[in-house]
């Protein structure tokens, strides 16, 4: 047996493709390991999004270095957005990489870890045959008891901060019969909660399938108990999504729907296509179908020529939403894209001090939110073992971490838990 070890970073798109790395490498001997030490190969499935995820590939890369000095046949590859974005930049810069593969050719892996074999030198396939990839992947060997499941890939939107769509390319969707298959190999696996993957998941369109008839479909299969998606676009949350909140109760009550700032002028120079109240008419919508939903958002502060008002108005619109958790970050420049070139950017400790003020808030909301539920009974999909002996970890509809006393073979399964206390990311309850 080879040692095969991936290192993912960034979104669960990348821990899908991990997946699936490791899986089209099984056949050829290679089984995972948790540490690059003595491995035989390395993969890093790199993330772009911003300047710091992208910096600690080429740190990673220097640690590989010292040990490929002590074991010369380690083969070292570079896959995910840097791959794509860098590719032969890596090459030159990076002696330690044999290969760079982007996102959507690492069905190829086989072949260039035969090329590297005959010593035909370091390789670099970085192509978008979008459709091909998912033909020549293999079946998943396993599944935990939440399955990732790519169903859409690339984005046609263009904000004019973000390398998505040069990384990933065009939007595309999988074919609904393909990923139907997937999703019942994963529940045979073992899956009881499948999260349907996509830059833009509720743009997707397959066969002339919806996301909401995709999810409807997927609602019938036996054994599959919870069905999440993510990430969706504002402007592609369409009629037939909305009411399927509503209509289809394997669907959760969790939604994320990033919205990046409140302010129109900003949401214009990112390209959003849309205007804060277009976005607070769209929750209304989404809580007139299904009023206990849960929301929960991505923001950019700093973005270039925000000011007070616009960062104040971005504030406003978290009061007004109240979300149950958020991701925030500071705008980060990235090469390539529109408002990189931008000459308005923002300073550092201007950046830093609206992220800490709009994190405080954003906290605030999640500890009433999770708070709201104590004393409340919840149906609790249990996972796997809790880091304390005798506990296990399982999700609320929320996906909030939930740590019971309970028998392992409550693995799997969903039981009602009424939740006693928090703690500082999770809840505490006990079993009904
Ligand atoms: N700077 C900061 N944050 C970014 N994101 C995407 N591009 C950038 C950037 N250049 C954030 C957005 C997106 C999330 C995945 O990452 O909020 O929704
Ligand atoms: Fe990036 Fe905007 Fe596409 Fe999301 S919708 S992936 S933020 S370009």
């Amino acid at each position: 047996m080879k040692k095969l070890y991936v290192k993912t970073y960034g979104c669960q798109m990348n821990a899908y493709d991990s997946a699936k790395m490791a899986d089209l490498l099984a056949p050829l001997g290679y089984a995972a390991t948790d540490a690059p030490e003595g491995a035989d190969m390395v993969i890093l499935n790199t993330c772009h999004i911003r300047e710091r995820a992208a910096e600690k590939v080429y740190s990673e890369l220097g640690r590989l270095k010292k040990l490929k000095r002590g074991k010369s046949d380690m083969l070292v590859a570079v896959a995910g957005c840097v791959a794509q974005a860098e590719g032969e930049e890596i090459i030159a810069r990076a002696p330690v990489v044999d290969m760079v593969v982007g996102p959507q050719s690492y069905h190829r892996l086989p072949e260039m870890i035969a090329r590297a074999a005959r010593a035909e030198g370091r390789s670099i396939e970085t192509d978008f045959p979008a459709l091909e990839k998912f033909d020549m992947l293999a079946a998943p060997r396993g599944s935990g008891v939440s399955a990732f499941l790519t169903v859409q890939e690339g984005c046609d939107k263009f904000c004019t901060f973000c390398v998505v769509p040069y990384t990933r390319g065009a939007e595309h969707s999988r074919p609904p019969q393909a990923i139907l298959a997937e999703a019942r190999q994963l529940v045979d696996k073992g899956a009881r909660e499948i999260v349907l993957l996509g830059q833009n998941v509720n743009a997707y369109e397959g066969d002339g399938w919806g996301l909401a008839k995709l999810c409807e479909a997927l609602a019938r299969i036996d054994g599959l108990a919870r069905i999440r998606y993510t990430t969706s676009h504002p402007r592609d949350m369409g009629d037939d999504l909305i009411a399927a909140h509503g209509d289809n109760p394997k669907l959760m009550p969790y939604l994320h729907l990033p919205v990046q700032s409140g302010s129109d002028s900003v949401l214009d120079a990112m390209n959003r296509q849309h205007r804060a109240d277009d976005y607070r008419r769209l929750i209304d919508r989404i809580r007139a179908a299904r009023p206990d939903i849960a929301m929960t958002s991505d923001f950019i502060v700093g973005f270039p020529g925000e000011s007070d008002a616009d960062f104040e108005a971005t504030l406003k619109l978290v009061r007004d939403i109240g979300y149950a958790s958020a991701f925030s970050f500071k705008y980060s420049k990235r090469p390539g894209t529109p408002a990189s070139t931008l000459r308005k950017q923002i300073a550092e400790d201007v950046k830093t001090a609206r992220l800490d003020a709009l994190q405080k808030l954003l906290l605030a909301q999640q500890y009433a939110f999770d708070d709201s539920r104590i004393g409340k009974v919840m149906p609790v999909l249990f996972e796997k073992p809790a880091r304390d002996a005798g506990q296990l970890m399982g999700r609320t509809p929320y996906l909030q971490p939930v740590h019971v006393v309970a028998d392992t073979v409550l693995i799997g399964t969903v039981a009602d838990v009424k939740i006693e206390r928090r703690t500082a990311n999770s809840l505490h309850g006990v079993l009904v």
